[in-house]
């Protein structure tokens, strides 16, 4: 059997919808986007950055999986370049052999879209064929500052997978040792790394001027980021679109020291989080040695909106040490980046990439599963409309 690569489009939608039946009948809880226009970033002119849905075809034109490519320009080496990042794929070969081939060709198809390449954001499955393709797989950790414990132990379904383990955080809840263990330690690291942890911030409807400024002032201390300038950054976190962020400009005395965009979701029987109000750091950027102060600020909006806990995905180890100063326990092992050959050659060996890599929440698949579905509910995904393929039911019990 061949497979061909065709760019999405209205004629394939019935063939996706297929395609979709197909999965969930032979037991997947996975699915493409049947609408061919991303409502994450789609193409319209000439922008740095946009998303392209991209669909695997068999000799009878029959849909037998997926892609999208988030094609945007990167700073490395000096330099702005344009690269992509890929999401998925999925692939009937996952619940039926016969389509083995599906995912390896569309593995080589988006190489040959963009050899520069990489994953923030997928799974163990396609990190195995990406291994075989003789790509670089790293795992990227979690920050996690738990902010009213007695919720997260009730409600959390991240870690109330199995009976036993109810039981144990039940009586954690309930007993308040639970409480005293997470404020402890969250107590504990902002002591240990204790900063004057003081700025200023104003919310703003969209990234302008100053983020351009701050972009330029900022960028040569980082080895590898995206552009975050403000044309990237509108992009990426439109006004009245999605992820429905709260843009915050950072400033300490007159200078702007940062930007961050955070996300305040109330979660509605969600795999991982149950019903807990969950606060993400979906973006953070600006002046280093500020760091902490950005993530202070970034911190305490949310804190005072009322989360139960806060995440976010963050890979620069600077900024790392900025969220363990704000009482966040780092996670490790939580998100793959994964490189293409091509781009590990560009920007050097991944794992010492990581020494002064920024990627964050936003990057790659970008905070799919943190934000609110809301205005975007569409009839043809009425769980996930922006993730497009379905999270896997995980709860083992
Ligand atoms: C991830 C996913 C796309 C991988 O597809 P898959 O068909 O399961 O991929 P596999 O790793 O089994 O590889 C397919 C075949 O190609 C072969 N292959 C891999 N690389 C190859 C290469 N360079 N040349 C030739 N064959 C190759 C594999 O050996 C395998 O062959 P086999 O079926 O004879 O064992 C699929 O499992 C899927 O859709 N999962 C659900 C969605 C998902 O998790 N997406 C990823 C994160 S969002």
């Amino acid at each position: 059997m061949a497979i061909k690569i065709v760019e999405h489009a209205l004629e394939y939608q019935d063939r996706v919808r297929a395609f979709n039946r197909r999965m969930k009948e032979k037991g997947s809880a996975w699915a493409f986007y049947e609408n061919p226009v991303p409502r994450w970033i789609p193409k319209r002119g000439d922008q740095s950055t946009w998303r392209q849905y991209y669909l695997a075809l068999d000799d009878d034109d029959e849909v037998r999986g997926g892609y999208c490519l988030k094609h945007q320009t990167f700073w490395f080496g000096g330099r702005v370049h344009k690269i992509a990042s890929f999401q998925g794929p999925v692939s009937e070969g996952a619940v039926d052999r016969k389509y083995g081939l599906a995912a390896v060709c569309m593995v080589r198809d988006m190489l040959a879209r963009e050899p520069n390449l990489f994953a923030f954001g997928g799974n163990e499955d396609i990190t195995r064929l990406l291994r075989a393709n003789r790509w670089s797989v790293l795992h990227t950790p979690l920050c996690l500052k738990v902010i009213r414990p007695y919720r997260f132990l009730r409600l959390n379904r991240m870690l109330r997978n199995s009976t036993s383990r109810r039981w144990i955080l039940d009586g954690l809840a309930f007993s308040g040792l639970g409480w005293i263990g997470l404020k402890s330690l969250s107590s504990m690291r902002t002591i240990a790394h204790r900063h004057p942890l003081l700025a200023d911030c104003e919310i703003v409807e969209t990234f302008c001027d100053w983020t351009d400024e701050l972009w330029l002032s900022s960028r040569e201390s980082y080895d590898v980021s995206a552009v975050r300038d403000s044309e990237a950054l509108n992009l990426l976190m439109p006004k009245d679109g999605w992820p429905p962020v709260i843009r915050l400009k950072i400033t300490f005395g007159s200078q702007v020291i940062g930007t961050a965009a955070v996300l305040d979701t109330p979660m509605q029987d969600d795999r991982r989080f149950g019903c807990l109000r969950v606060g993400t750091i979906v973006d953070n950027f600006g002046l280093l040695a500020h760091s902490p102060r950005i993530v202070a600020v970034a911190t305490n909006l949310l804190e005072q909106r009322g989360v139960d806990l806060i995440v976010s995905y963050q890979t620069h180890p600077q900024w790392l040490e900025a969220f363990r100063a704000n009482g966040f326990q780092v996670l490790q092992n939580r998100r793959v980046l994964a490189f293409s050959p091509s781009l590990e050659r560009q920007w050097g060996h991944a794992e010492s990439l990581l020494c002064d890599l920024h990627m964050n929440t936003i990057d790659g698949d970008g905070p799919l599963g943190l934000a609110p579905v809301g205005s975007l509910r569409s009839a043809t995904y009425p769980e996930q409309p922006e993730a497009g393929f379905y999270w896997k039911d995980d709860a083992e019990e």
